[in-house]
Order: structure tokens, then sequence, then C-alpha cells
């Protein structure tokens, strides 16, 4: 049965684990943050020479030949594993340096200024918390977040100062990635440059930036960022402060990411699993934490315009195993509940016998 969406969320009893990671008193973790009692379950891999790369510079590349070498790779990188690291990108490392700065000048906001943020409903365009959805988590995750729309409307929160001006020129840089990505993407499908662009209504794409602070925590062997999820919309970018905790997971297992400096890392989402009818599959991944300093992460996620149904492009092989549903309505199915692998997306999933 599904559960009711709680899409409206409740009058604030705002606490943040920034706080209680800073209380001097804490040596153990509250027992609504233990997610797991066994410490085995949170390790992982590191083949860290089988993630894939792409060179950003080979895709926009005038040469012919080097862009579909590169359009193949992407072609790869997304059938194998949904991820890939970004190099050669053209984003300033100064303004990926500034953002997160930026968002960890936000974070130090007393809890009373960030009170004003909190937003009440799940598609508020500025919305601070703590965990995933705290109204519903039965367990509580060692995260705090900020989630921005930051398109078709551009918004931010007017604390701190300057954080409006970096966050509007980092997220038109990745979005403009996010397109030539796309186009890419679309040809590796077998479709036309411009497909998902114009198919998916892209001008008008819903462009959401989403700040993760995960504090110190005096036991990380027990305790979780994020858990295992798939992102929806069509593609996240993600950077971070030096600091890992990304795993993704590969073949059934899962991987520690090391990203090679400067890179973005890119996954597919949950909406290109569907317009691709499966050919691409939305990455399970998940952010475990850690004893000695704050980490902080910042995806971008890049979706379709809001009331825009995503289904399989009909161009491509039939049947469709998934149904249509706007991305508003999934926006509010994925973000009301639990974040819980890809329970949300196996709710437009054609089940076959
Ligand atoms: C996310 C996410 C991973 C990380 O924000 O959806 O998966 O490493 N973040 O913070
Ligand atoms: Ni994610």
């Amino acid at each position: 049965m599904a559960t009711a969406t709680p899409n409206l969320l409740q009058p604030p009893n705002f606490t943040c684990v920034k706080s209680l990671s800073e209380s001097s008193a804490l040596t153990s973790i509250p027992s609504t943050y233990t997610f797991t009692t066994d410490p085995n379950q949170l390790l992982a891999f590191e083949p860290q020479h089988s993630i894939p790369i792409i060179d950003f510079s080979l895709l926009t590349s005038g040469d012919p030949d080097q862009r579909s070498r590169a359009i193949q790779d992407l072609d790869q990188a997304c059938l194998e594993w949904g991820f890939f690291m970004l190099i050669n990108h053209g984003v300033p490392e100064s303004l990926m340096t500034g953002m997160i700065e930026a968002c960890r000048g936000f974070f130090d906001l007393t809890e009373e200024e960030k009170r004003e943020f909190q937003g009440t409903h799940v598609l508020s365009p500025i919305r601070c918390g703590t965990s995933f959805n705290a109204r519903v988590d039965q367990i509580l995750f060692w995260r705090d977040f900020l989630k921005v729309f930051v398109h078709p409307q551009f918004h931010s929160p007017s604390k701190p100062a300057g954080f409006s001006e970096v966050c509007l020129e980092y997220t038109q840089s990745i979005r403009k990635v996010v397109g030539e990505l796309l186009r890419g993407i679309s040809k590796s499908l077998g479709l036309e440059e411009w497909y998902i662009d114009k198919t998916m209504n892209m001008d008008s794409g819903l462009q959401i930036l989403i700040a993760n602070l995960y504090p110190p925590c005096p036991q990380p062997e027990y305790a979780m960022g994020l858990p295992p999820h798939s992102d929806h919309s069509f593609l996240t970018l993600l950077i971070q402060n030096g600091i890992g905790g990304l795993q993704v997971q590969h073949k059934g297992h899962w991987v520690d990411v090391n990203p090679i400096p400067n890179s973005i890392l890119v996954n597919t989402g949950d909406h290109l699993e569907v317009l691709s009818n499966g050919k691409y599959k939305s990455i399970l991944h998940r952010a475990v934490v850690n004893n000695k300093t704050t980490r902080i992460s910042l995806a971008v996620s890049n979706g379709p315009s809001l009331d825009t149904v995503v289904e399989p492009a009909p161009e491509l092989s039939q049947p469709s195993t998934y149904v249509g549903m706007t991305f508003k309505e999934y926006l509010e199915l994925q973000q009301g509940n639990k974040l819980d692998g890809k329970t949300c997306l196996d709710r437009v999933r054609i089940k076959t016998m």
C-alpha cells in the first residue's frame, strides 16, 4: 500500500545535526541515529581505476570523430555505471570552491536565522532541514540540507551575504554543462541531438541546488548520511569539499568514490531511466559519514519542467516498461515519503511476469 504523501510539512521543530555534533559532551550517537548495528554494512570497495571518466572538451570538440568517440564513452558510462567523473568541464575551480564556501556560510547561520528558510511544502522553492524527511524518517540521517530551486525561476536565501550571486553563477555554468551532456545522451540513445531538450521542455526545466552538510559523527560506522537511493531528474552533478563519503553501487557492490581533483561527479537519475525505457538505469548511491571533518557536498539536479509527462521515448524499442507521470507528481511522491532505494521508481515501472 502506498503511504499517504505528507506534502505539507508540519510547523517547525528544527534541530540540526550540526548543533548536535558541536555539543562537546557527544561521544556516542543518540539511538534515533542508529542506522545499523553491523559496522561492516557501510564498508565499500575502491576500484578507483574503473569509474568512467568523460572528457567534456572532447564532447564539445569541433572534430566529429572525437565527438562521436566521446558520445560512445558517454553511452558506455551510462550503461555500465550510471555514474562518471567529468573532467575539462570548464567550470572554474574558484567558482566551485566559492559555491561550497557560500553553502558553508549558510549552514553557519544560527538556527534562528535558518528557521526562516525551513519551507512549508516539499515543493517550497527554498527549504532547509535535517535528515531527509524528518517528519517521516524513523531513523534520522546524519545530515543537514538546503534545497533551492534555481531554474526556471531563480530563488536564493537572502543570507549569508554574497550567496545569491555565487549561486546564480555556479548553477548557470552547471546548466550549460548539463545541456551539452543531454545532447550527447540524446545522440547516444539514437535520438536526435535536441530530443531531450525539446520534448522535455528543458527551457523551463527544474534545476535544484541541494547542499548537504555532514558534520563529524562520533560513531560513523553506525550512522548514515544519506541512505541508498536513486535521484529524481535526468542528471545530478555533484562536487564536494575534498572529503569523501559518496558510495555508488556497481554490479551489486558498494564502491567508494574518490574524485579526480576538480572533476564533477555525474549520476543518472530516475527520469533518464524512464525516458530511455530502462536502457540507462538510475544508479543507487549513499553517503557515509566520518568522525574527523565536516563534509560538504553540493548536488545540482536537472529535470524537465514540472508539468512535463515523462515516459519512455516512443522512438525507442517497445513495449514501454514505465508509465508516464508528470515530473511534479513524481517529485511530490519522492520528496514527501521515506527515501528508500528505488521504491519511488517502482511505482511507475510496469511489472512484467
Ligand atoms: C544527494 C546525494 C550524496 C553525497 O544529495 O542526492 O546523493 O555525497 N548526495 O552527498
Ligand atoms: Ni542522491
